[in-house]
């Protein structure tokens, strides 16, 4: 494990695309490692719900890649003025984070492993309760794997692009669709170098508010 400080490992996980080894295998227990770490996050009612599906097999992993291209390809809605004016903030951020997802698109295939975080429930049509409820379950954990991840010389980054066909993943990684829904899908590779620093971000001042909005 690095020998990083609990404020250190909170602050430096990053989204990592480019500086990802493709050629160094990772072991299957270290995956293990971070699923036992990511299970000890809070979870509804203590109902457990959460389920991760690693895939590591090539043919596998490109059929999922192919998904995730497309997705990409498919792209977001537009960003409101808001979330724009703090995504580039910092000059030069995005256009950093572009050529990343660029190196990923291209990469992605190759990577040792890619894990496909679940949640046991869909929210389709739920209420926001419920929709907390199912969501708080599973993004906690899955942020655990990664800080974990990070702990162990791994690196991740968050994506959702293949949930645009998420019922094709579904086939793919047999997971019943009307059951269970997927949230996100990362990369897991050993790091090149493990030295990352804390990311860009509005400050601070722009986004705490004491006693009320
Ligand atoms: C909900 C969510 C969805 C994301 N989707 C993608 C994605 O589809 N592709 C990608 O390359 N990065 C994705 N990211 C990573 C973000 O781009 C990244 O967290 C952000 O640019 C900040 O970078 P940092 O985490 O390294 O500070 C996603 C992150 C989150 C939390």
């Amino acid at each position: 494990m690095l020998d990083l400080s609990a404020h250190e490992l909170v602050t430096t996980t990053r989204a990592v695309r480019r500086r990802l080894d493709l050629d160094r295998p990772v072991d299957p227990a270290l995956i293990e490692a971070c699923v036992e770490i990511a299970v000890q996050a809070p979870t509804g009612r203590n109902r457990q719900r959460w389920s991760f599906v690693v895939v590591t097999v090539p043919d596998r992993k490109a059929a999922l890649a192919d998904i995730w291209r497309r997705g990409t390809r498919a792209g977001g809605t537009p960003m409101p003025e808001e979330d724009a004016r703090r995504a580039y903030a910092k000059p030069g951020t995005m256009e950093k984070v572009f050529d990343g997802v660029d190196h990923l698109y291209r990469t992605l295939h190759r990577m040792p492993a890619l894990v496909v975080p679940c949640v046991t429930g869909r929210t389709e049509g739920a209420a926001v309760v419920e929709q907390a409820g199912t969501w708080g379950s599973i993004l906690p954990a899955t942020w655990s794997f990664m800080l974990a991840a990070r702990l162990h010389g791994l690196g991740t980054c968050w994506t959702t692009s293949h949930l645009h066909f998420e019922r094709e993943a579904a086939e793919l990684l047999g997971i019943d669709h009307e059951r269970v829904m997927q949230v996100a899908l990362t990369p897991v590779a050993h790091t090149v170098g493990t030295d990352f620093r804390p990311g860009s971000r509005v400050p601070v001042a722009e986004v705490l508010h004491w006693e009320q909005w």
